[in-house]
């Protein structure tokens, strides 16, 4: 019973969101960002590793960064797996499909980019860069949304995440890696263009059918976890990223959740099923419980300069 009602709720906002799929990726291809990955480089600056090996003061850096660089670009690299884990989604035919086509085609560039830019200027260890790639791309360890609501909400608040842990991970490299700056300003643009995308769908979504989209938000906000789970040590490296200030649970709830969820206007929706205004009320009850989590972890980094003084 409660797998028929899912397939047909499905099947319904697939068919009636068309119009604006394609309305919406019509906008998406009237700003194209055609930038080169290889004119961001500068390819003087490399030296071969067999002569000059890797080390640390290669590039000095907080570890909160370097962590920040390794998780953002195996994340890049994940790639194919969330193409397939959209493909599932996209029926033959649905302009969705030429969404994820050009979607890939962008996103690709990303992993190439930066690792260029990472090799050249030696900001992380390439070794345990390759070795996390290895371990990450067999895993194939992507979030599978089960459903299309499920699928756009999950992917809004991701690109969003996504576009903020790039620009504040550029924000943090010394001001003299015009190099790094720039090639994450790129990536962190394309991003937001992604993030544009799948947030003006879903809010499309919730005209269409209001009660399936709030029980989907619910539901991926409840278990929302960044990209990368797959990359070996994923949660220490989480740990530093958020202490340095790059992407933490602050960043989620100011940059990620409040955002969205005010354009999508959740308080507001009217005429709910019962099950979807219960997962309203759970939805308020997680930002909230975020929200207390933030405050005591800014009451925590407020006192601690005074208790080492
Ligand atoms: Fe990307
Ligand atoms: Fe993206």
């Amino acid at each position: 019973m409660a797998l028929s009602r899912t397939l047909k709720s499905r099947v319904d906002l697939l068919t009636e969101i068309v119009p604006d799929v394609e309305r919406l990726y019509n906008r998406h291809l009237e700003a194209p960002r055609l930038w080169m990955p290889h004119e961001q480089i500068d390819w003087g600056k490399g030296e071969n590793y067999g002569d000059h090996p890797w080390s640390e003061s290669d590039y000095p850096l907080a570890e909160g960064v370097r962590s920040s660089i390794y998780v953002n670009l195996l994340t890049e690299d994940n790639l194919p797996y969330y193409t397939h884990s959209i493909l599932a989604h996209a029926p033959k035919g649905h302009p969705i499909l030429d969404w994820n086509h050009q979607w890939t085609m962008e996103e690709n560039r990303h992993s190439m980019v930066m690792r260029d830019w990472v090799h050249i200027s030696r900001c992380i260890n390439p070794t345990l860069l390759e070795e996390g790639r290895r371990v990450q791309m067999k895993k194939a360890e992507v979030p599978e949304p089960e459903t299309f609501a499920d699928l756009i909400c999950y992917v809004s608040f991701q690109e969003r995440a996504t576009q903020i842990a790039h620009r504040n991970t550029g924000a943090h490299l010394p001001k003299d890696d015009k190099m790094g700056r720039n090639v994450l300003a790129l990536v962190a643009g394309d991003e937001t263009k992604h993030y544009l995308f799948y947030r003006d769908l879903a809010m499309a979504a919730f005209a269409i059918d209001p009660s399936s989209m709030m029980i989907a938000a619910a539901k991926q906000v409840t278990s929302f976890a960044m990209p990368g789970t797959g990359i070996p040590s994923f949660t220490r490296h989480a740990v530093r990223i958020a202490r340095e200030g790059i992407y933490g649970l602050g960043q989620f709830l100011r940059d990620v959740l409040e955002p969205v969820l005010t354009v999508w206007d959740v308080n507001h929706l009217a005429n709910l099923s019962a099950e979807a205004e219960r997962a309203r009320t759970d939805l308020a009850g997680v930002v909230e419980k975020i929200t207390a989590s933030v405050e005591k972890l800014a009451q925590k980094a407020a006192a601690t300069p005074s208790a080492l003084a």
